[in-house]
């Protein structure tokens, strides 16, 4: 493709690009295909010859569009959002064409240098320490992983570093805390890292899944009394399940009192520290050694992009920093090198996706948003609580509404189950809507999240309307 080809496509993509989010809601939120029936469509051997760039995109409209689900549809209530906006789209273009690998300072300093200035940015405007150093990480579950190993080095035994060097040999059985609504990518961390996923304790939560302190806290003692080493809690600020809330400040005194790692994994809840009405959540926020959230959730933010913050950034860049001489530059000790942050070495230029939503909203109308967003929630639970045949599952605490059909006089629990099921694929089968379960007290919950960019009322009161209808 010469690069006057290229302009002419990139004018007509763009074209597309903008009838497509115009266009969004004549798609179906969740893709109808069956397993198998986009693989069987695409050739099984690589061309040999090269294909004009209309043959391509003619079967991405054919093949590839069909078997999508259009997280950018105002329907999208599942999981938690993945939400792009206009601005974002528009600086990943040019992420994309300037095709940067921003590993090191030297490779793009303007990338490195506005990543650090990103993270101050976001630190401001969620109220978090200021003393903490940020770095961008592609997810959540990295950062998570990151902060494992960091604690990992921190706190082994005779000397830090000391299990990079030598391995577990010689080290006491770790023992890392998180409730048991944490996200499944801290027992993924615990694996890789080396702990053993038996050694992953799952301390219960109270009634409104927020972990118990007491038990975490006769937990760490009944783990030192057996010889054990506590070494780090794992803290949710918003659990996937139902936005639960850990109480950090009393967890975070534990783990002073004992000499532990604390990480705070606030994925998706911890854009709403932008809120001065949440900003609370942000007082304790000091006791925690390591801190994520996500902008590619809640901020309009194109995926990946996951804010990290740390406390000891020197311990991190120990655990991570290996210098191979085709590594090395003149300025390695002024600058920083952000392969050093994290687990791979290439990185993506992901600040510039921030930089162009934050100017281009402002701090005001994403926080006008995110108000809109979680008055969309409490509006919908309103309908929800005043309708005897709906029970709320779990505390609204932001913008996540879990709810379930009541059980009916006498009804064994299977048979709500399996009517809550039916009512959730009703739903997704319309097209309209694409809402997700979970289990909360070993109960079938549904989810719905009013969190995509583009939702308005309008959507949830069609939702509202299609779910008393269906609701047996
Ligand atoms: C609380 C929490 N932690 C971690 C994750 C994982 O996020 P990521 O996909 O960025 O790894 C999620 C995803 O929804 C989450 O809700």
């Amino acid at each position: 493709m010469t690069i006057e080809e290229f302009r002419k496509y990139a004018h007509e993509l763009v074209d597309w690009m903008a009838d497509y989010l115009n266009n969004i809601e004549q798609y179906p939120v969740k893709a109808f295909v069956a397993p198998g029936e986009v693989l069987h469509r695409i050739p099984n051997m690589p061309p040999e010859t090269g294909e004009p760039f209309e043959n391509i995109f003619a079967d991405f409209i054919k093949i590839i569009l069909p078997g999508m689900t259009h997280w950018q549809h105002p329907g999208f209530m599942g999981y938690f959002p993945a939400n792009s906006s206009p601005p974002s789209v528009l600086a990943e273009m040019l992420t994309a064409t300037l095709a940067a690998q921003c590993m090191l300072w030297q490779t793009s300093p303007a990338a490195t240098e506005l990543e650090e200035r990103m993270m101050q940015w976001l630190a401001h405007l969620c109220g978090l320490p200021t003393h903490w150093h940020g770095v961008i990480q592609d997810t959540a579950s990295s950062a998570t992983l990151c902060a494992l190993l960091t604690a990992r080095e921190k706190y082994s035994a005779q000397r830090q570093m000391a299990i990079n060097q030598y391995g577990f040999e010689g080290q006491p059985i770790f023992r890392i805390y998180a409730s048991a609504e944490s996200h499944s990518s801290v027992e993924k961390a615990v694996r890789i890292a080396g702990f053993g996923s038996n050694n992953l304790v799952k301390v219960p939560t109270d009634d409104n899944f927020s972990l118990k302190v007491e038990l975490l806290e006769q937990q760490i003692k009944e783990d030192l009394q057996k010889g054990y080493q506590p070494l780090c809690v794992v803290a949710t600020l918003g659990t996937t399940s139902s936005t639960g809330i850990d109480p950090i400040g009393p967890i975070g005194r534990l783990c002073q009192e004992n000499h532990m790692w604390l990480h705070v994994d606030a994925a998706y809840a911890g854009t709403a520290l932008m809120l001065p009405e949440y900003r609370y959540l942000a007082q304790e926020l000091s006791y925690a050694d390591s801190y994520v959230f996500n902008p590619h959730k809640w901020m309009l933010t194109n995926f990946d992009c996951s804010a990290y913050y740390v406390k000891d950034k020197e311990a991190l860049l120990r655990t991570f920093e290996i210098m191979p001489e085709y590594l090395k530059t003149p300025l390695d000790r002024v600058v920083n090198n952000y392969r050093d942050w994290g687990i791979p070495l290439g990185r993506r230029f992901r600040a510039l996706k921030l930089w162009f939503v934050l100017r281009t909203y402002g701090a005001e109308n994403l926080r006008a948003l995110l108000r809109h967003h979680i008055n969309l929630a409490k509006q919908f639970a309103s309908w929800l609580k005043a309708d005897d045949r709906f029970e709320l599952m779990a505390p609204v605490h932001f913008n996540l509404v879990c709810f379930r059909l009541k059980p009916k006089q006498g009804e064994d629990e299977s048979f709500t189950e399996q009517r809550n099921e039916q009512l959730l694929n009703a739903i997704n089968q319309t097209g309209h809507f694409f809402l997700t379960h979970t289990r909360l007290n070993g109960k079938y919950t549904l989810r719905a999240v009013f969190g995509q960019t583009y939702v308005k009322e309008k959507h949830v009161r069609a939702l509202w309307h299609l779910i008393s209808q269906l609701a047996l």
